[in-house]
């Protein structure tokens, strides 16, 4: 049998003191898939990163432990209603679906633009985060939103306990303090959300939201449980800001670092209309060095850097025979930080995203929405908001670090990679 290699002086101690610094190590030393402790193998570059993904049957994610089901004591759900519920979410989530929207997003981006406070150092994270809630759950529950909000608020609150990274992990049935604020908080938000969908169906206006979208009959799996729309939307509500305010602070920290490329931003964006209501997608078309210039921070420092698989039976990857049963931890931060996808892979380089002269005729890998059956469901809502709040922001402010201690990062334990210590100042533009 053909083991991937073992990183020397690698092992979980190592890991868990730095575990980007060893994934850099082992991709520089290892190559493609190296392994980390017996039966824990990582993938480091572009090809075994897809594969992996693509794979599903062989290398199956597991469930989210996050907000399981309420109502399944197994914890499981029929792959057809999980198929039916992926299908619902998206005919509200799809490019089409976003582009329909993108005046309603602009003007949520614009309101965190306007209300940034001018002339002082602003701890960044916090009101991003509110914004791109209120952008998230307005886009999911429309005029229902405000009732839903607050809820949304609390289960975020109740993610943030669950995953702080501690030494000792609980087995999944043992109720520790945190997971029942979780369930608290999940039962209370999917209470709401009950009322909102019976109102919905008894004033036969079910919506043209992500909710509607869910409520309505399909025509290849008719009408969807309506438990499926419960045990899902926690979930999705807290995706909607959770990752993308990860990836706005690390936005408005290049913005910050990159003048220049702010000012290319700021330039672009002075065509955008005064009333970000009337932004239409041939504006959001035009903004193409935005769209690069978020695509390429979310290049280097994608949100979730690492993603979980586990193997269900023997079979090859690359040249190597993985044993059922092991984990295998895709890693989207070394994929895109391999100089053979990349030149110059640790430069911060919008344009290598762009057509223009002089940038490689053929993007390298892109990993950080994953890819496969299980790619991100809100890609495109994410490119939309994160792409308006950059060009909003630029237009009206250049962004500086103030003196004092360099932000730094933190990794959760479900792979997220989020600035912490992100304090930024806004300047109005003269
Ligand atoms: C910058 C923002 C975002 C990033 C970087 C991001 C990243 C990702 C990644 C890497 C995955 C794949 C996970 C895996 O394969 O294990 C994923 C899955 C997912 N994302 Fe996102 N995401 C973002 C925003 C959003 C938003 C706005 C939504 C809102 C609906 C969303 C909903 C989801 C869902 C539902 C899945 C699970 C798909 C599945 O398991 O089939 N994400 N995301």
């Amino acid at each position: 049998m053909n083991e991937p290699p073992r990183l020397p002086g690698g092992g979980f101690g190592v890991w868990s003191r730095d575990r980007l610094a060893l994934a850099r190590r082992g991709a520089e030393e290892c190559g493609d898939v190296w392994q980390l402790e017996p039966g824990v193998y990582v993938t480091a570059t572009a090809g075994p990163c897809e594969e992996v993904l693509h794979r599903a049957q062989d290398f199956p994610k597991p469930p989210s432990p996050l907000f399981p089901p309420l109502k399944r004591s197994s914890g499981a759900v029929p792959p057809e209603e999980r198929a039916h519920a992926h299908a619902a979410r998206m005919r509200g989530l799809r490019p089409q679906a976003v582009a329909a929207r993108i005046g309603e997003i602009a003007s949520g981006t614009a309101r965190f633009a306007d209300q940034w406070p001018t002339g002082q150092d602003v701890e960044v994270l916090p009101p991003v985060r509110h914004a791109l809630a209120e952008i998230g759950v307005r886009y999911l529950f429309s005029e229902d939103a405000p009732t839903l909000l607050p809820f949304a608020s609390q289960l975020f609150l109740a993610r943030e306990v669950v995953v702080r990274p501690s030494r000792w992990v609980w087995p999944r049935w043992v109720p520790t303090p945190a997971r029942r604020f979780r369930t608290r908080q999940q039962v209370a938000f999917t209470d709401a959300l009950r009322s909102v969908v019976r109102r919905r169906r008894s004033s036969g206006h079910l919506g043209d939201d992500v909710l509607g979208q869910m409520l309505r009959p399909s025509s290849r799996y008719g009408l969807l449980p309506e438990e499926a729309v419960f045990d899902s939307l926690p979930g999705i509500t807290v995706a909607t800001f959770e990752t993308p305010s990860r990836a706005a602070g690390w936005i408005l920290l290049h913005l910050a670092r990159y003048p220049r490329a702010a000012a290319r931003v700021a330039a672009e964006a002075a065509v955008l209309p005064v009333d970000p209501a009337e932004t239409t997608n041939a504006h959001f078309d035009g903004l193409r060095y935005t769209q690069a210039l978020v695509r390429e921070v979310l290049r280097l420092h994608p949100p979730s850097w690492l993603l979980t698989r586990r193997a269900t039976r023997r079979t090859q990857l690359a040249d190597y025979t993985i044993d059922a049963g092991s984990t295998v931890l895709v890693c989207p931060y070394t994929a895109q930080r391999d100089a053979r996808e990349h030149s110059e892979p640790d430069r911060f380089q919008p344009e290598r995203w762009l057509d223009d002269a002089g940038s490689p005729a053929k993007p390298g890998v892109f990993l950080s929405f994953g890819t496969g059956p299980h790619g991100c469901e809100g890609a495109a809502l994410a490119m939309a908001v994160l792409t308006l709040l950059t060009a909003q922001t630029a237009r009206r402010y250049d962004v500086s670090e103030p003196p004092g201690p360099e932000p730094s990062y933190r990794l959760t334990t479900f792979g997220g990679l989020t600035p912490v210590g992100l304090r930024l100042r806004a300047t109005s533009r003269g």
